[in-house]
């Protein structure tokens, strides 16, 4: 199993380019589904999901083909197998999301159920009553959700609780259903508006993503269409914080300050400096930073994945902050490791009291999940000594080269076997 290794301590400085964001190409890789015309991809980031993603895609019968770095053509012109297996959904959760497209495209779907998962039970229970209102028969046999439709026909759906792929699973479903679809309580996270957008391109009849009612009127079908995926918000977060946690500067480049307000706003209150254009950040720190509290939510709110690299800033900085996360029940698996670096952190419930020390010390350290691993390069990378992180296959999920971007801002970090 792979390591990463971490010599911190030394302020990070340089530039850095934004990847396309996991969230957004994951959800329009799948959007290939839903025609039969070659659907062309770019900036799509090169990870372990992204690439499980493909793989499945591809055992359902897309063909693909990658053009040069980043850029994927995907036609579905046949589809032969209807089913999602386990095998793939347990490592990569999002593989719910050919479930809407495949019933919409061919009437019918097999996907694992997801099950829990580290961060939380993360049921699918508003994916399911979503397809049932549009005319869905489904029943759960051994483990998988089995959907059927002749044709989905439009709904007015309120969803019970904001969820992100299910409302992109729905909209996607959407798309070919017969008449129209009204989704209410919907996810406004940016990577909804992406995959809007991308459908729209294709022939899709939507209004209103961005906002927590969407409007989709079925058509007939989709067609041909190339698509760029936008940059990577938490990505971007995730360097804003290295730089901020570790005193040091960074220019940020092909990014989206318009999508990161809150966390913009939470750096700056921190004391740090930011400057920014329309795809750049410029972010700078004179002094230790000040501690922040901050509580999750669903967009435009805090986002749950930048919790674990805020909570790395605050456990350097000076006084003492308040996490809150109201998104899944057991996101602070991070804390346990923080803490065996130095870190002073007390858990109740879904709330974190982290008291700022003057400095974490290198440890060897186990990630848990995919942000969890990201807080955890954060605390190396700003630690006194050596860190070694153990289980990084969950960072490689979600974070493209990182040990590249990061050397190329003068940390020390060597991946070994
Ligand atoms: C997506 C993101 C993930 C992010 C999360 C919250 C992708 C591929 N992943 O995950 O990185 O952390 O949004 O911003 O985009 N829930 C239900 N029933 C459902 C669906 C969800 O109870 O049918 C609950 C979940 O358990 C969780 C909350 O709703 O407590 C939000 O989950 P959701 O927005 O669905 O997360 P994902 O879409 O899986």
């Amino acid at each position: 199993m792979q390591k990463l290794i971490i010599h911190g301590g030394t302020p990070i400085s340089g530039e850095v380019q934004i990847s396309g964001a996991k969230n957004a190409a994951l959800p329009i890789l799948c959007a290939s589904l839903l025609t039969g015309e070659t659907f062309r991809v770019t900036n799509v980031p090169s990870l372990n999901d992204t690439t499980t993603m493909l793989s499945l895609l591809e055992q359902m019968g897309v063909n693909i083909s990658i053009d040069k770095r980043s850029e994927i053509s995907l036609t579905a012109a046949n589809l032969s197998n209807l089913i999602a297996p386990y095998e793939m959904v347990k490592t990569m959760r999002a593989a719910i999301l050919v479930l809407g497209p495949m019933l919409a495209r061919v009437g019918e779907a097999k996907v694992s159920l997801p099950g829990g998962c580290a961060i939380g039970l993360r049921p699918v229970d508003q994916h399911i009553k979503g397809l049932q209102a549009m005319g869905a028969e489904i029943s759960i046999e051994h483990g998988y959700i089995h959907a059927k439709a002749n044709h989905l026909i439009g709904a007015h759906i309120i969803m019970d609780i904001v969820t992100v792929t299910g409302t992109e699973n729905l909209m996607m479903a959407a798309t070919l259903a017969d008449g129209t679809t009204i989704l209410e309580n919907a996810a406004r996270e940016p990577e909804v508006i992406d995959l809007a957008e991308c459908l729209i391109s294709m022939g899709a009849k939507i209004s209103g993503a961005g906002g927590d009612v969407i409007t989709i009127k079925g058509v007939k079908s989709l067609h041909e269409s190339t698509y760029q995926v936008m940059p990577d918000r938490i990505e971007t977060g995730t360097f804003l914080i290295a730089a901020a946690a570790s005193g040091g500067e960074i220019h940020i480049k092909n990014t989206r300050p318009d999508i990161l307000g809150v966390v913009l706003d939470k750096l700056n209150e921190s004391g740090a400096e930011i400057e920014f254009g329309k795809d750049w950040i410029n972010l700078k720190v004179n002094q230790r930073l000040k501690s922040v509290n901050l509580r999750t939510a669903p967009y435009p709110a805090f986002p749950t994945d930048m919790q674990a690299q805020f909570m790395v800033l605050n456990s350097v900085a000076e006084g003492t902050a308040i996490i809150t996360e109201t998104i899944f029940e057991n996101r602070f698996m991070h804390v346990l490791e923080l803490k065996r670096m130095g870190a002073c952190i007390e858990v109740e419930g879904n709330t974190a009291v982290i008291h700022g020390v003057t400095n974490l010390e290198g440890a060897g350290v186990m990630a848990t999940d995919l942000r969890a691993s990201a807080s955890l390069v954060l605390a190396g990378l700003i630690a006194q000594g050596e860190t070694i992180i153990d289980r990084i296959y969950h960072l490689d999920r979600g974070y493209e080269r990182i040990e590249e971007k990061l050397s190329c801002l003068g940390v020390r970090i060597n991946r070994i076997n």
